[in-house]
């Protein structure tokens, strides 16, 4: 330490450091700049006491305000809730057939339907609603239970041939092989892929057969009946395929296609929503044509 100074020009004490000659001085720190520090100090208190600061082993000190980036991310998602809570409530009262005729809210079921779609629709129809073999494409107008919003919205809800729910829709096509011969069935497979081709449902052998075993469900015209959720055997759209071995297969055995219920684990609110969804998707049916179908 070299000795304390006073600085002969200025008069201010110097602080002892030196460069090549020329001497730091000791001015006192500016008023202002002090000021600022302090206010600094005062506001770190404040802060340790009001908001969490202090780090401990697995949390930090909580702070009187009882603050958290988690507690206020929840509130935040609590308010979109409750937003979302007023909306799907809303979907709720309308009639399933009106929704399409509300912008705001069908846009608003569309979205919120997609995403209830990805979470539990696509494991099984797929992530683009095409479905896969036994699990219906929903983009096409081809229904097994009826194309508009109320019976789509009814079969999402109570779902199909499940035991869960006893709404689920239900029908059952008997196995064959138990009751026609192998030749017979034979006959049938050749009959059925000859539909799409215009062949009349009831002509020839096959035909006979087709009357007597099968119209009560698919029809006299073979174009379904979705009252059963028997399909249309005319339109070449196959849920479980139109080669021999598996039409072969589809009569000898029977097919027992089965969908989940999903009102008790969605609530009303998010079926309106992903039925609106799929109604969207391309295939959807108006009331009025479906009344006009009829
Ligand atoms: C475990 C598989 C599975 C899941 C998950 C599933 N489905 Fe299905 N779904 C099926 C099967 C199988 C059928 C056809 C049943 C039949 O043969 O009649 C079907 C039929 C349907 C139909 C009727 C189609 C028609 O042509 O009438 C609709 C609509 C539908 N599903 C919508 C949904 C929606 C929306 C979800 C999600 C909330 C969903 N499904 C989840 C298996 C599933
Ligand atoms: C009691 C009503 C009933 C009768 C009778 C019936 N079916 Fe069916 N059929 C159904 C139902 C319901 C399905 C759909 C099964 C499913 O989705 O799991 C079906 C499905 C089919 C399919 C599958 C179609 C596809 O897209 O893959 C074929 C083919 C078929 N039936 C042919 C026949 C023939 C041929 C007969 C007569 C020998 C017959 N059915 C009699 C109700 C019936």
């Amino acid at each position: 330490m070299s000795e304390r100074r006073k600085d002969p020009v200025t008069g201010t004490e110097t602080t002892g450091h030196e460069w090549d000659g020329i001497e730091e001085l000791n001015n006192p720190l500016p008023r202002w700049w002090l000021w600022c520090f302090y206010g600094t100090i005062a506001w770190g208190l404040i802060y340790v006491i009001l908001f969490p600061a202090w780090p401990l082993i697995n949390s930090a000190t909580g702070g009187i305000l009882g603050w958290s980036t988690r507690a206020s991310v929840a509130e935040d998602i609590a308010a979109v809730d409750a937003q979302h809570a007023e909306r799907f409530a809303a979907l709720t009262e309308l009639d399933p057939a009106e929704i399409p005729g509300h912008p705001e809210l069908s846009g608003f079921a569309l979205n919120a339907g997609a995403a209830v779609f990805r979470t539990n629709c696509s494991q099984c129809h797929g992530s683009g609603a095409a479905g896969a073999k036994g699990y219906p494409n929903l983009l096409d107008d081809d229904w097994l239970w009826g194309g508009t919003m109320e019976e789509i919205t009814y079969t999402i809800r109570h779902g199909i041939r499940n035991e869960d729910d006893p709404d689920a829709r239900y029908s059952e096509m008997p196995a064959f092989g138990e009751i026609l011969s192998g030749d017979e069935i034979a006959t049938l497979v050749t009959h059925v892929q000859s539909l799409p081709e215009g062949t009349d449902p009831l002509a020839g052998e096959g035909g006979t057969l087709y009357d007597e075993n099968c119209s009560s469900c698919h029809g006299l015209d073979a174009k379904g009946d979705p009252a059963l959720g028997a399909p249309n055997l005319t339109d070449a759209i196959w849920l479980y395929g139109g080669s021999d071995d598996a039409l072969t297969e589809t009569i000898t055995n029977a097919r027992y296609g089965v969908m989940p219920p999903w009102v008790e684990r969605l609530g009303e609110g998010e079926v309106r929503a992903v039925a609106a969804y799929v109604y969207s998707l391309g295939g959807g049916v108006s009331e009025e044509a479906a009344a006009a179908g009829q």
